[in-house]
């Protein structure tokens, strides 16, 4: 599987929005990277932990965004974000008890759930953003 390279068109227009996302794309790529090793089942579980600690992290200050500026996506937003906290929280849990390497499903998830997320979902609020001068 590729890694997921970022560049501009992943941009939501919200400079702190771009970073966690980056930071959660680096996540996944690291993930990525040990694709075909065998590691310890708890290196991967304590790595999607991890990145679902600081998905929940920018969740939360996205629809803090949302809910400050009165977005009209919001409550489809937070479906999602929950969504992702709820599968993600199986995966892990799922993944240490007798797992040595990251199940491709997973990876392709998280990988497909992102790219998604950022280029449909939270790509809609970008010009509502914007608009309001939030940078
Ligand atoms: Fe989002």
């Amino acid at each position: 599987m590729e890694k997921i390279i970022w560049d501009e068109g992943f941009s939501v227009g919200v400079s702190e929005m771009d970073r966690q996302h980056r930071r959660i794309i680096d996540i996944i790529n690291s993930l990525i990277e040990k694709q075909d090793i065998e590691v310890d089942s708890e290196i991967i579980s304590d790595t999607l932990i991890r990145m679902l600690e600081y998905a929940n992290e920018h969740f939360r200050k996205e629809e803090q965004y949302m809910l400050e500026y009165d977005y009209p996506g919001h409550s489809r937003q937070r479906e999602e974000h929950n969504e992702f906290r709820k599968r993600t929280a199986f995966f892990s849990i799922d993944t240490i008890k007798h797992k040595t390497t990251i199940p491709k499903d997973v990876l392709a998830y998280l990988k497909e759930w992102w790219v998604n997320h950022i280029l449909k979902a939270d790509m809609k609020y970008k010009t509502f953003f914007v608009e309001r001068g939030v940078k």
